[in-house]
């Protein structure tokens, strides 16, 4: 049996990928660290809180005793850390938290790691690293080898630990992978990202907030082709490399919002366009061609089916996010659109 630390799962991707491994690796024991912040949520892993092989320890990844003690308890095989600061927006409200989490947090992980000697240690990054691309130049994508070049302190905060991951790879020889992903969308995904914001807005007939123009490109993938991913880099992925995580679904915000109000029967008057994101990214693209040709991943779930499934998914579990939306999620969307 294979014990796998998870931090950050009871977030938006880490309860889906445990949701996975407990399906795909009953055999497993799967260990959840999360320090329940604002974006985490205990009931999200309600359906398998009492499950023999899975605990939950609530904990920042920052608490380095805590950290070594629960390292020495379990030994684990593989440690995949998915905790971290995630919203651009906030990260540029107030840094200081995203860089104690998403920098301090990964090093200390990877000190109990190598002090243990875990197997695997696998850095859950994204495409943000790569910083953006020209929307008149459809011919670029981001590849493994394009150079780091970010643009908010979110994106920076990731690619420090990026560069810290490869460092006690190449110092100590960790054994670690990165992988870098796309824009995910599914379930228990938070309320204040695009996709579920404007699904909840326009379920309570609220102004649909466009930054800019709303030209910005996103590729978008749904959210357990990206656990798929994750499984396969951790059991079949090359030590020391980095895989780049997408499915080539580039899509503009607008046209994302407009769908959403076409498959909720609601106007495309609740659009309401507000001053832009400041450093705002233009256009992300990946290219999957590594993980595809190293490990034969491609994505699953096409997004006219993705995005219905989720959709459904919001109307089907109202009080999961209806919850949110109703605490201290006001005064941060107060803050955040109330001038803009
Ligand atoms: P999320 O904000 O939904 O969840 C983050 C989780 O981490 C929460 O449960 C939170 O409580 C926990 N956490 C935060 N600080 C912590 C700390 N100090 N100690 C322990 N737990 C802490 O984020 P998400 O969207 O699920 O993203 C997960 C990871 O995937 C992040 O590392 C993010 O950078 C990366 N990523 C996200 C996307 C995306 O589209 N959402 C795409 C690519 C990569
Ligand atoms: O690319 C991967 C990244 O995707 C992850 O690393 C991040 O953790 C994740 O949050 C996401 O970052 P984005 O900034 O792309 O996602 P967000 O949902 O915040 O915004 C998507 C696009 O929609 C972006 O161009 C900004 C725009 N937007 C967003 C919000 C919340 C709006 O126009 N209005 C909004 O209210």
């Amino acid at each position: 049996m294979k014990t796998v630390i998870v931090t950050g799962g009871a977030g938006f991707i880490g309860s889906n990928f445990i949701f996975h491994m407990m399906k795909a690796h009953p055999d497993y024991r799967i260990v959840c660290i999360d320090k329940l912040t604002y974006a985490g949520n205990l009931s999200t892993l309600r359906s398998v809180m009492d499950q023999e092989n899975f605990r939950f320890v609530r904990m920042d990844i920052c608490d380095r005793e805590g950290v070594d003690k629960l390292f020495a308890e379990e030994k684990p095989d593989i440690v995949v850390n998915f905790a971290a600061e995630s919203h651009v927006d906030r990260s540029i409200e107030n840094p200081g938290v995203f860089l104690q989490t998403n920098v301090i947090g990964t090093a200390t992980l990877m000190d109990a790691s190598r002090k243990y000697g875990v197997a695997r240690y696998h850095q859950v990054s994204t495409d943000e690293v790569y910083g953006d691309l020209p929307l008149d130049r459809p011919d670029l994508f981001f590849t493994e080898e394009t150079p780091i070049h970010t643009s908010s302190p979110y994106s920076a905060s990731k690619a420090g630990a990026d560069l810290l991951v490869m460092a006690y790879h190449r110092t100590y020889g960790l054994p670690v992978t990165i992988s870098r992903c796309s824009n995910n969308y599914g379930p228990y995904h938070f309320p204040e990202k695009l996709i579920p914001l404007m699904i909840a807005n326009c379920l309570n007939d609220k102004p649909l907030p466009v930054y800019g123009k709303g030209l910005n490109v996103r590729d978008w993938l749904y959210v357990e082709d990206h656990c798929k991913a994750i499984d396969l880099i951790l059991h079949r992925g090359r030590v020391g490399e980095v895989y780049n995580i997408g499915g080539h679904n580039e899509m503009r915000n607008i046209d994302i919002v407009k769908l959403i109000c076409r498959e909720l029967g609601k106007p495309e008057s609740l659009i309401t366009y507000v001053a832009d994101r400041k450093g705002h990214d233009m256009r992300y693209a990946i290219d999957p061609s590594k993980i595809h040709g190293e490990l034969g991943w491609l994505p699953e779930t096409k997004f006219e089916d993705g995005i219905r499934k989720t959709i459904q998914w919001y109307l089907e579990n109202r009080s999961w996010w209806e919850e949110i939306i109703s605490g201290e999620y006001q005064n941060y969307y107060a803050r955040m659109y109330g001038n803009r």
